[in-house]
């Protein structure tokens, strides 16, 4: 069976009470996300961009994944074909519900040294100037792929898009790239594409499909469709 390709954004997690970032929630104490989530800002101002993810972890800790989390965990155990979901979110909603993704934008359970580059188990509250366990310096930083960095995993996601028969986008607003322009490769690898959303994307137009709602309603119907 084609393989099938799963983009999926805070949408996703919404309804597991996760904030979205370009809703209504999509500031943080008056902080503009796209201005503390930045290596500019972490060097400004560590403190704040600490407290930040520390508060986003302890939400992300507390929350329980929801319908479209089991769903696509259920997609990926009963197709029998490939199924890759690549988030956006870093949650671990995916992972709570039996999931395997690829987390793009990292992930907020794990540190990272900014000195060596190891990667551990985050502490749920990190302190500004983290020691981290292998060099030991105070270079510990959240493992988040923040503005002006590089996503993880590119390669990789670029050759599922070019292989694949299905690609849906979940509970994102096509507002940041690479992430927004997955849908042109993989339509012009000559895949269906369809788009899961509560409100049209800023990429809707360029979806063969489209279904509006929210992710607890749209992704199971759209599995149990897929299974059938
Ligand atoms: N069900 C389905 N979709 C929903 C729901 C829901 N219950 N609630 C909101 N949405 C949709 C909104 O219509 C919107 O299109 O989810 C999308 C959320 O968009 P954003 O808040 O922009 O989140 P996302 O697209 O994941 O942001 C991408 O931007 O801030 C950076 O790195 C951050 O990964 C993030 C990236």
């Amino acid at each position: 069976m084609e393989k099938i390709v799963i983009l999926t954004g805070a949408g996703i997690s919404a309804e597991s009470g996760l904030g979205t970032f370009r809703g209504a929630g999509g500031l943080w104490e008056n902080h503009r996300v796209e201005d503390v989530a930045t290596p500019e800002a972490f060097a400004r101002d560590p403190a704040l961009v600490t407290t930040f993810y520390n508060q986003r972890r302890a939400g992300a800790a507390s929350a329980k994944p929801n319908a479209a989390h089991a769903a696509l965990a259920r997609l990926q155990a009963e197709y029998d074909g490939e199924v890759v979901i690549v988030t956006q979110n870093v949650d671990g909603l995916h992972e709570a519900a039996g999931a395997t993704v690829l987390h793009m934008h990292g992930q907020l359970d794990q540190a990272l040294c900014a000195g060596c580059g190891h990667r551990w188990p985050a502490p749920m509250e990190m302190a500004v100037g983290e020691v981290c366990p292998a060099c030991k310096g105070p270079h510990g930083r959240p493992d988040i792929v923040w503005f002006g960095e590089m996503p993880y995993d590119m390669d990789e996601i670029f050759g599922h898009l070019v292989s694949c028969g299905l690609f849906a986008a979940i509970g994102t607003s096509g507002q940041v790239y690479p992430a927004a322009g997955f849908v042109q490769e993989a339509d012009a690898a000559g895949a269906h594409t369809v788009e899961l959303n509560l409100d049209p994307s800023s990429v809707v137009s360029q979806f063969a499909e489209t279904r509006f709602g929210p992710a607890t309603q749209t992704v199971p119907a759209w599995v149990a469709g897929l299974l059938s």
